[in-house]
């Protein structure tokens, strides 16, 4: 059984940006952590970032048939993007939606995203936190 992480754009730069919003953490800490978890739970963490749009799509779509759920931070393309949308109605992976931030406490922009009605669920405003809980969902959906 394998999951997908996918962190999209500046999400390379967490631990160093904006850190009261965003936390300490680097994403490679993170990343470490979600291995560790995995290996617990007997699942393979397949991980990625970009700043690119077209790169995130190109993942996705690569994820179909090796990938039974995708966790996904989208950052910002969360609020633009119809082609990771269709990225993931495409490939037909159940995913489950996280992001750091409390984004229904921040600027309007950021209320709405294009992934979520998609979304088996979405977490927000629980740090880097939500990406172990998302982990622990999907791994209790596979043991279902
Ligand atoms: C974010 C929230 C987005 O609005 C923002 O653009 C990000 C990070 C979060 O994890 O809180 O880059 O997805």
């Amino acid at each position: 059984k394998q999951i997908l992480v996918i962190n999209g754009v500046n999400l390379n730069l967490l631990g160093t940006r904006e850190p009261h919003i965003y936390g300490a953490q680097t994403l490679a800490d993170v990343s470490i952590h979600l291995d560790k978890i995995g290996a617990e739970l007997g699942i393979k963490v397949a991980h990625f970032q970009s700043n690119y749009e077209g790169a995130i799509v190109d993942c996705i779509q690569a994820a179909r048939g090796n990938t039974d759920w995708i966790i996904i931070n989208a950052g910002a393309f969360t609020h633009t993007s119809v082609a990771i949308r269709d990225a993931l109605t495409g490939v037909a992976i159940p995913f489950v939606e996280v992001h750091i931030s409390n984004v229904h406490a921040r600027e309007t922009f950021r209320h709405h995203s294009y992934l979520s009605d998609k979304a088996a669920g979405v977490i927000v405003g629980l740090g880097t936190y939500g990406y172990e809980a998302a982990l622990r969902f999907c791994a209790r959906e596979l043991a279902k």
